[in-house]
C-alpha cells in the first residue's frame, strides 16, 4: 500500500491596501477555495505606501501566487511588477497580480468583471453607454467597454476635468467614439441609450440613501441599469431602475466576477460564484 505524506505547505494570496480592514474579498475568496478544496489562503494585509516596494520583494520571495492591490496601491504598484497586460496598461492601473514562472504580471479586473456581469444578459458589441463618474472604476470598465466592441460610451462626471480626461483616453487609444458631457442637475438620459452605468461612489455605505442626479423619467424598461456599489448591493438606482422595468446589474456581481478571474488566474480553477456571492451576502446581512 502506498500512502503520500500529508502537505501542510498552502499557497498564498492576499490583497495589499491601507485601509484594509474593511475589505471583504477575503472571507469571498477563502469561501471558493474551501468549496473547491484548494489548500489556498487569501490574507488581508495593511500596506503602507512607503512599504510597497518591501511588500512585493517579500512576496516574490515568499512565492505568493499572486495578490490584489487595492487604494491607494492600484498605479503605485506598476514599477515593482516584470509586465503589465493591455488592458491595465491602458487604464494605468493594476489590481490583480498574477506570478508566472519567476515574472510577476499585472492585470486589471475590475473592468473584466463588470462586464462579464453585463455579457450574462447582453452582448455589449455596437451598444450606447452612458457611464457616470471618471474614477478608478469608471476607467476600468470604459477601458473594457471599448476593448469589448461597445459602440459609443457618453462619460458624465461632476468634475469635468476628470471626464474630459477619461472621454480623451477612450478616444485616443481604443476605436471606441467616446464623448463628455457636462453633469448638473438630473442628468437626462438620451433615448438611444442602451446601458446606463453608476461607477460614482454615490450610494457606497454609509451614505446608503445617496441618489444619482438623474431624471428618472428618462430611464427605459429596454435599457439595462448597473451599479458598481457593492455596498449595500440594493442601491435607489437598483431599486428605481428595477421598478421601471429595467434590467438590473448590481455591484456584488462585478464585485464576484472580478474575485472569480483573479482566482481562475491564481489556481487555474474556475471558481463557483454562486459560493463567493452567497459569503459576502452574509458579511454585507442581505
Ligand atoms: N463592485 C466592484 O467590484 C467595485 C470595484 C471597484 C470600485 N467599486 C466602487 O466604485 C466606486 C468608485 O470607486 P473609484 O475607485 O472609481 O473611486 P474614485 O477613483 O475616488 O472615483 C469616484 C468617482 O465618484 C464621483 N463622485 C463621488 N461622489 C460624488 C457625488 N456626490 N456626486 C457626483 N459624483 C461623485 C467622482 O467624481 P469627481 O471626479 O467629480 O470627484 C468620481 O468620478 C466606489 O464606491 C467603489 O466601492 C466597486
Amino acid at each position: 500500500m502506498t500512502t503520500t505524506a500529508p502537505s501542510f505547505k498552502q499557497e498564498i494570496t492576499a490583497v495589499f491596501g491601507k485601509p484594509v480592514a474593511e475589505n471583504p474579498t477575503q472571507v469571498m475568496v477563502e469561501a471558493a477555495y474551501r468549496h473547491h478544496r484548494l489548500a489556498w489562503r487569501y490574507l488581508t494585509l495593511e500596506v503602507d505606501p512607503a512599504d510597497l516596494g518591501d511588500a512585493v520583494r517579500g512576496a516574490r520571495a515568499l512565492g505568493f501566487a499572486g495578490f490584489n492591490c487595492t487604494i491607494p496601491h492600484k498605479v503605485a504598484v506598476i514599477p515593482f511588477l516584470d509586465e503589465v497586460a493591455e488592458s491595465a496598461r491602458l487604464m494605468g492601473a493594476v489590481n490583480c497580480v498574477v506570478r508566472k514562472g519567476r515574472k510577476l504580471v499585472g492585470e486589471n479586473t475590475d473592468g473584466k468583471g463588470f462586464l462579464k456581469s453585463l455579457k450574462d444578459i447582453l452582448d455589449p458589441r455596437g451598444k450606447s453607454i452612458l457611464l457616470f463618474g471618471a474614477g478608478g472604476a469608471a476607467r476600468a470598465i470604459g477601458v473594457e467597454l471599448a476593448l469589448a466592441g461597445v459602440a459609443r460610451i457618453t462619460v458624465a462626471n461632476r468634475g469635468e476635468s476628470r471626464g474630459r480626461e477619461l472621454a480623451g483616453l477612450l478616444t485616443e487609444r481604443t476605436r471606441v467614439k467616446a464623448s463628455y458631457e457636462p453633469w448638473k442637475g438630473r442628468f437626462r438620459v438620451p433615448e438611444d441609450i442602451d446601458v446606463v452605468i453608476n461607477a460614482t461612489s454615490i450610494g457606497l455605505f454609509p451614505d446608503v440613501d445617496a441618489q444619482l442626479p438623474l431624471d428618472t423619467g428618462t430611464l427605459l424598461p429596454r435599457m439595462v441599469v448597473a451599479d458598481v456599489i457593492p455596498n449595500p448591493p440594493r442601491t435607489p438606482l437598483v431599486r428605481l431602475a428595477e421598478q421601471k422595468g429595467c434590467r438590473v446589474i448590481d455591484g456584488l456581481g462585478m464585485l464576484v466576477n472580478q474575485g472569480v478571474i483573479g482566482i481562475k488566474y491564481w489556481t487555474g480553477v474556475d471558481p463557483d460564484p454562486s459560493v463567493m456571492r452567497a459569503a459576502l451576502e452574509d458579511v454585507f446581512g442581505r
